[in-house]
């Protein structure tokens, strides 16, 4: 058997990959524009090495990852903050650059997951011209396909990434 995008995060143990290689927070305005998607009590969907949750209070937060190691160092950093290995209610369900790394065929699932939480907020880089294979491989996909696929009111809203002299699109979906 083949190994999967998922096999590549969960047994990616040096971290690579999981924040932005030299440039820990590349995006402008980062932790205002979190605050301003979010609502209540945070479920941080591939929260990484827990790079985000210093936004969020942390009694409001749960970051969950399917990285054991990235999980271990969120915990030590950000010894006030919950880390899970299984899906929590919460009000929001967020999820930054985490699914143009989930392939086509393993998103519905996902989405069935992420659609029982009130508000959704996606940030990536979006726009299918990104996609390439490698190691990891990447799904990005058009702001119109997550419309498509969420099916409710939603707020787009660019953040500069001049990493990639681009902008990183958020989408806020209720
Ligand atoms: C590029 S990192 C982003 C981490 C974090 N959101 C941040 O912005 O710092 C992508 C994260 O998604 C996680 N991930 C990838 N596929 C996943 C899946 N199917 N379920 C949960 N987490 C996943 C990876 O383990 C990794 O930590």
């Amino acid at each position: 058997m083949g190994t999967t995008a998922a096999d590549f995060w969960r047994h990616n143990t040096d971290l690579r990959d999981i924040t932005p290689r030299g440039e820990r927070f590349p995006e402008v305005g980062l932790f205002d524009v979190l605050r301003s998607a979010c609502q209540g009590v945070v479920f941080d969907f591939g929260c990484g090495d827990g790079r985000l949750s210093p936004a969020f209070d942390p009694d409001r937060y749960f970051g969950f990852d399917i990285n054991a190691t990235a999980l271990k160092v969120a915990r030590v950093t950000n010894p006030k903050h919950r880390y899970v290995t299984q899906w929590l209610p919460a009000d929001t369900w967020l999820a930054w650059t985490v699914l143009l790394h989930v392939p086509d065929d393993e998103l519905p699932a996902v989405l069935d997951g992420a659609n029982r939480y009130s508000r959704i907020v996606v940030g990536e880089v979006m726009g299918r011209r990104w996609r390439r294979e490698g190691e990891p491989p990447v799904f990005n996909r058009e702001p119109e396909e997550y419309e498509a696929m969420f099916e409710r009111p939603v707020m787009r809203m660019q953040v500069p990434y001049p990493r990639y002299g681009c902008d990183l699109t958020v989408l806020v979906f209720d």
